[in-house]
C-alpha cells in the first residue's frame, strides 16, 4: 500500500468514526433499538407484570409527583398529578430504552440523555425522546394502586 492510499484509508476511517459518533449523539429522531451506551445505567427490562399486582400504596404516591416502582421484571412510574388521580406509565424510556429514575418538578427524568416526560400523561417535555412514555393501566384497589 502506497503512502497516499494509506493516508486515504486513514482519513476514511476517521470519517467513519466521526459518523458513528454522530449517530451516538443524534437528537433522538432515529428509531434505533440499539442498547443504551451508558453502561452505568440499569438496562431496561420488558417482561410485563400481571394484572392485579400491587404496585404501591396510594399514600406513598405524592400529589403533583410520583414514584417509580417494581412491576414484575420491569418498573412502572405511578404519578398523582392531581389529588386521587393516578397515572401509570412505563419506566422504559422510548429514546433508547433506559429506565427513567427520577420524578421531580412535575417531570419524569431519564438519566441516559436527559429526556423529561410529563407526570400527567407521559408526554415529552424535553428530548431527545420523540415519543412519550407508554401508558400502563392502573386502578385503585382499597389503599393500593394495582395493575389494571
Ligand atoms: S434513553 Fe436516551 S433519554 Fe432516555
Amino acid at each position: 500500500m502506497s503512502q497516499m492510499s494509506r493516508r486515504n484509508v486513514l482519513a476514511a476511517g476517521a470519517v467513519g468514526v466521526a459518523g458513528v459518533a454522530l449517530v451516538g449523539c443524534s437528537s433522538g429522531d432515529d428509531t434505533s433499538t440499539s442498547e443504551p451506551t451508558d453502561q452505568a445505567t440499569e438496562p431496561a427490562q420488558t417482561s410485563p407484570a400481571a394484572a392485579g399486582e400491587e404496585l404501591v400504596a396510594t399514600a406513598d404516591v405524592p400529589v403533583d409527583s410520583g414514584v417509580i416502582v417494581d412491576a414484575g421484571e420491569t418498573k412502572v412510574v405511578v404519578t398523582q398529578p392531581q389529588a386521587e388521580q393516578y397515572v401509570g406509565l412505563s419506566a422504559v424510556c422510548p429514546h433508547q430504552g433506559c429506565l427513567v429514575n427520577e420524578v421531580a418538578d412535575q417531570v419524569i427524568v431519564c438519566p441516559c440523555h436527559g429526556s423529561q416526560f410529563s407526570i400527567t400523561d407521559g408526554s415529552v417535555v424535553q428530548g431527545p425522546a420523540m415519543t412519550g412514555l407508554s401508558p400502563v393501566p392502573v386502578v385503585v384497589d382499597g389503599d393500593q394502586i394495582v395493575l389494571g
